[in-house]
This record gives C-alpha cells, sequence and structure tokens, in this order.
C-alpha cells in the first residue's frame, strides 16, 4: 500500500507516476496486463490523453479491478436538468453581469441535482471551451455514480466539505481547497457537512496542468508538492445502483449491480487531485505598478496557439501589497480574454460591497471594468508608503480565450443583480486642462 507520511490516504506532487494497492501485492510487477492479474481482478487502461501525446503530456494509468468498467445494462438518455452545453441558444450581452449566491436547495438535490449552468463557450463535442456551473446541494449520492466524457471537473468548493469517493480513491476537500477529476473518471459525492455549495468548471479542452515559469524560476505560484492525488481504495458493494453518464452534453443513465469504485490498485498519471489554495506561492510587485494577473495562475489548459490558453484557473489570496506610488487593487481594464469570477471567503479588494462569498461576475471579452467608485477613491488616497496586508480572502477567475456565453438560466435567474452597472456610475470628472 502507498501513503506518503506527511499526507495520510495522498501521494505527492502534479502528473507523477503514482502506484498505489489497497491490499499487498495487487499491483502486478513488471507487466500492465498479466495473463492473470494478482485476486483475480481485471486489468483496464484508462488514457486521458491521444495514445501517441508528447511523452510530458501523456496522460494514463492502469486500474485492476474486481469488475471492467464495460459491465452495466445499456444507457438510457434522462432530462439534463439545469445542465446545459450549448452556448449559442441565447445572444451574449456584453454587459458587466454579476450575481448574488445560489440558495439551498429546499428539496433533497445531490451533487448531480444541484448542478446549473451559468455560462460556458466551445463544445463538448467539440473538446473545445468549457461550462461553468454552480452547485447546491444537501444529500449525498448513495446509490448513483457519475463520469464525465465531455470534460474533466475541476470543484470549487465555497460552502461545506465534500468527500469525493473515486475509482481511484477518495478525495476529501474543504472551502480553500479545490479539486480536478478526470474525465471518465466515476465517482460520488458525500456531504459530511449535510450541505454544499459552490463552483464548477468543466474543461473540455486539453488537460488542465500547472504553467511553464519563465523569467520566475523553478519556484513559485502553485507547487507540485502540495497537489494530492489519493491512494487506491475500493469498494466490493452489490445492489441496484444507478451509472449517470454526461456525454455529448446530455445526461445519460444506466442500471448496474455493483459499484464501480472496485479499483483494488493502480498506477499511472491519470488521476484526481485536490489543492489548497493557501499554499499558493504569490508573486507580486514590491516596487511600483501591478504584473498581470497571470501571476495568479494555478492551473492551465493550453490551446494549440502557445501562450493562449483555453481556460486559466486564477486566484487573488491573502497577500501583501507594498508597491509604492500605484493605485494598489486591481485597475480599470479590458482584455480579449473573459472572466467568470467567484468568491469563496471574505471580501474582493476591487469592490467594497455587492460581491458576496458564493456569488459570481461575468466580465466578458472588451467590456470594460474595474473598481468601484469607493474603492477608487479610498485606493487613490491610500499612504502607499507603508504595506498593506489583503487578508481574509479568497476569490477566484476561470478565464477563457473565447467569450462566456452566458445560459438563459443566468441571464433570467433573480439572483442576477439588475443595479451592478452602477457601481461605476460614481466617477466624478477630475480632470482639468489647466493643471497638469
Ligand atoms: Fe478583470
Amino acid at each position: 500500500m502507498t501513503t506518503n507520511l506527511a499526507h495520510p490516504g495522498y501521494q505527492s506532487g502534479f502528473g507523477n507516476e503514482f502506484a498505489t494497492e489497497a491490499l499487498p501485492g495487487a499491483l502486478p510487477a513488471h507487466r500492465n496486463s498479466p495473463q492473470r492479474a494478482p485476486y483475480g481482478l481485471y486489468a483496464e487502461q484508462v488514457s486521458g490523453t491521444a495514445f501517441t501525446a508528447p511523452r510530458a503530456h501523456n496522460r494514463r494509468s492502469w486500474l485492476y479491478r474486481i469488475r471492467p468498467a464495460a459491465m452495466h445494462q445499456p444507457f438510457r438518455q434522462i432530462g439534463n436538468g439545469r445542465i446545459v452545453s450549448r452556448f449559442d441558444e441565447v445572444a451574449a450581452p456584453p454587459n458587466q453581469l454579476r450575481w448574488d449566491p445560489l440558495p439551498l436547495p429546499t428539496e433533497p438535490a445531490d451533487f448531480i441535482d444541484g448542478l446549473v449552468t451559468m455560462a460556458g463557450n466551445g463544445s463538448p463535442l467539440a473538446q473545445s471551451g468549457c461550462a461553468i456551473h454552480l452547485y447546491a446541494a444537501n444529500r449525498s449520492m448513495t446509490d448513483r455514480f457519475f463520469y464525465d466524457a465531455d470534460g474533466e471537473l475541476l470543484i470549487v468548493p465555497q460552502q461545506g466539505r465534500l468527500s469525493i469517493a473515486t475509482e481511484l480513491g477518495t478525495l476529501d476537500i474543504e472551502p480553500q481547497e479545490i479539486a480536478v477529476i478526470p474525465r471518465g473518471i466515476r465517482f460520488q459525492i458525500r456531504l459530511p457537512d449535510g450541505a454544499a455549495r459552490g463552483y464548477v468548471c468543466e474543461n473540455f479542452g486539453a488537460l488542465l496542468r500547472l504553467p511553464d515559469m519563465g523569467p520566475i524560476g523553478s519556484n513559485g505560484l502553485a507547487n507540485p508538492r502540495d497537489f494530492l492525488t489519493p491512494c487506491a481504495s475500493y469498494e466490493d458493494r452489490e445492489g441496484d445502483f444507478e451509472l449517470v453518464a454526461k456525454f455529448g452534453g446530455n445526461l445519460w443513465t444506466a442500471k448496474i449491480g455493483h459499484s464501480p469504485l472496485d479499483v483494488v490498485a493502480w498506477h499511472g498519471n491519470y488521476a484526481p487531485y485536490k489543492y489548497d489554495l493557501r499554499h499558493f506561492n504569490t508573486i507580486g510587485s514590491i516596487s511600483y505598478d501591478h504584473p498581470d494577473p497571470s501571476i495568479f495562475l494555478v492551473l492551465q489548459a493550453p490551446s494549440d496557439t502557445p501562450g493562449v490558453d483555453t481556460l486559466d484557473f486564477v486566484i487573488f489570496p491573502p497577500r501583501w501589497l507594498a508597491a509604492e506610488d500605484t493605485f494598489r487593487p486591481p485597475w480599470f481594464h479590458r482584455n480579449v480574454a473573459s472572466e467568470f469570477m467567484g468568491l469563496i471567503a471574505g471580501q474582493y479588494d476591487a469592490k467594497s460591497e455587492g460581491f458576496r462569498p458564493g456569488g459570481a461576475s461575468l466580465h466578458n471579452c472588451m467590456s470594460g471594468h474595474g473598481p468601484d467608485a469607493p474603492t477608487f477613491d479610498k485606493a487613490s488616497s491610500a499612504d502607499t508608503s507603508v504595506p498593506h496586508k489583503v487578508d481574509a480572502t479568497m476569490a477566484f477567475m476561470f478565464e477563457t480565450r473565447d467569450p462566456i456565453c452566458p445560459t438563459a438560466h443566468a441571464l433570467s435567474s433573480s439572483q442576477l443583480q439588475p443595479d451592478y452597472y452602477q457601481c461605476w456610475q460614481g466617477f466624478h470628472k477630475h480632470f482639468n486642462e489647466n493643471q497638469p
């Protein structure tokens, strides 16, 4: 059994060649598919990249399981609930948009029931782009299991812990931690706190990876050792269960007579992982001005164009602001990239009010935004000869190369703030051509 002493139940590293077994000797030695695997297990490979992807980016794992993944009844299509996978059905407005937090459900809802799609771009069938969902749930998944063939799931809890039991082991996460479930990996989400709420980015494109560091060097941002992948654990459970799949933008269900979380041992580099955002090593200015927000990049999904990502996951953690003669909050800007933001805890330093933990905002391609008027006034007269700590906060951004199209639900939601634009209406004219 492989365990990491610093992290019982987890193996440390990003994209490593992990090897783990829940029973001694369950991993075959020197063979991926021996004629007979130990303990009477079935050997099965799951590939997350093209077979011929460059070695540095090639991801696959070998699973040794009680029954093969193919063993289930035929799938039949079911309703998609509030999950949307087409983003051309309503016109995307260039307005700045902001939403209040999603209310917790009043009816029983598990993680899958509780998903509501807010926005997205690209297409799962084209394996490009992403969907951005919120979730609010109050019930553990018990007799049903889920996998997403359309993309990997980046889960960002805002309220309540999640225990994510996957084929490859269990990830326990709390707010300020994230989890990534690879495309196709079957899992079940249990709610130790009873109620849970947060954000999910469903990445249809290339797998999320750690960014290159360039002039920063070999240390900083998210350190590989802080990414944790579960050790193998399995359940040998039979019953009338349900396997739900998201495939081609739709939900499908199949009866399955056993728990698919029956992998006794596995090795490889295609696996779920978690990361504690509080371990992020923030880089920032200690002289003047702001570096671009790419210095807050945790994970990126690259496109075919060098330097252009289909998806960036960026965080704004607690940090010292020490730049002199500088407007310290995020400045006014417009980008070719589009920005969907969420707030996990505290207050975001560009908005004095209105952006609440669990809420969200969307600033699309070339839509002007930045600090609100009270923040601008305060920062313009702040004493920048002394450092200031931005503390007790954690905001994040899903940033994409393509415009992010809100869904019909998001645009008609009662959580949409109709007066958001007002936060930029209070700027006084300071210009005087006679006073340089
Ligand atoms: Fe922005």
